[in-house]
């Protein structure tokens, strides 16, 4: 059968560093805190000149690069963000025209951390339509323009980046093996951005009271996210009759070294076949399972016939895997 397969990836950080110590100086808060409670040590800032499309392009350049195919060869660009450049035209519309990829349709995909999750999904499902044969993936990120500085429960956490892969047809065992989706709206409060949308628009008001800025009610959310990955990860394993002690490498989301070991912990999983770049990167949504598999892929942890188990939650909320044979 003819199903995705992942032939290259690429990553891009911005340059600047932002500590823990540097975040002392910003908010009532202490190193040994955010280490202890987040596993996070700095994370990367975009210049002011750096929109979400510019981090996009350098990743999925490094991804074509890897992949040994031109842009104009692509069929397809999916950018999952949350952060785009602009309301519209989609960010992915505006990296089509960056990279020359002249016959790719485009689109911006939007599940917030889950993003990626649903991105490689979507692609996937077109590849074993057989509508498309080439497809540019890409997560990316400036969450530092949506992060309220003066918010300790948040500013803390999240950071910017951007990871690619190109996945295309291929016939044979090795690609997406499946691939699950999830959503539950009902609680879209604990984690969302009040304002700047059509519900409440970008007016004076709005800005003073800090509306068009990320809400999160932390502790809430982690304990919905690590049941929620726990289940997701249980589901991957059953549906392809596989048990944990398959799994040669977890690659999850960023956004918590406490969620992560949970997941680890539900598997029964060492932590050498878990992905963790949260210490450096920090949360960046949509992009942490890119930038992490780039990451891994570039050490040398990544070999063909791996089983990779992708995992992600984010704002939505939304959850979700991807099953991966290398
Ligand atoms: O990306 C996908 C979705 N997002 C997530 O998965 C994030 C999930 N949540 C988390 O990662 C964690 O909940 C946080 C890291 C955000 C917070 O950690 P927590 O252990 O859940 O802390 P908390 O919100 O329960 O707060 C515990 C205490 C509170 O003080 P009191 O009330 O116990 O005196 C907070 O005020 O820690 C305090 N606190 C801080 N202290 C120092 C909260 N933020 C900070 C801070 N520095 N930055």
């Amino acid at each position: 059968m003819t199903r995705g397969r992942i032939v290259g990836t690429g990553s891009y950080l911005p340059e600047k560093i932002l500590t823990n110590a540097d975040l002392v100086q910003m908010v009532d808060t202490d190193e040994e805190w955010i280490l202890t409670r987040t596993g996070i040590r700095e994370r990367r800032i975009a210049s002011k000149e750096q929109a979400t499309s510019d981090l996009a392009l350098n990743a999925a350049k490094k991804a074509l690069e890897a992949a040994s195919i031109g842009a104009e060869e692509i069929d397809l660009i999916i950018v999952a963000t949350t952060t785009p450049d602009l309301p519209f035209p989609s960010t992915a519309a505006l990296l089509q025209h960056k990279i020359g990829a002249k016959k790719a349709a485009a689109f911006d995909l939007q599940a917030v951390c889950t993003g990626f999750i649903y991105a490689l999904s979507t692609a996937d499902q077109y590849i074993r339509s057989g509508m498309y044969k080439k497809i540019l993936i890409v997560g990316a990120e400036v969450l530092s323009r949506l992060v309220d500085w003066k918010d300790r429960g948040t500013c803390i956490i999240f950071g910017d980046g951007a990871g690619a892969v190109v996945m295309v047809a291929s016939k044979g065992h090795n690609g997406v093996l499946s691939s699950h989706l999830h959503a539950d709206g009902s609680q879209s409060e604990l984690l969302y951005v009040p304002g700047g949308g059509s519900r409440l628009p970008i007016n004076q008001e709005l800005v003073d009271s800090r509306q068009h800025y990320i809400k999160m009610k932390g502790n809430e959310v982690f304990k919905v996210a690590v049941t929620a990955l726990g289940d997701s990860v249980t589901e991957a394993l059953d549906a392809n009759n596989l048990k944990s002690e398959d799994i040669d490498l977890l690659i999850p989301h960023q956004a918590n070294i406490r969620i992560i070991n949970a997941t680890a912990k539900r598997l029964g999983l060492p932590l050498d076949k878990v992905v963790i770049t949260v210490d450096k990167h920090g949360n960046t949504s949509a992009a942490s399972i890119p930038l992490a598999l780039d990451t891994a892929v570039r050490e040398g942890r990544v070999n063909e016939g791996d089983i990779i188990l992708l995992d992600a939650f984010g704002g939505g909320f939304t959850w979700g895997s991807v099953l991966i044979k290398w």
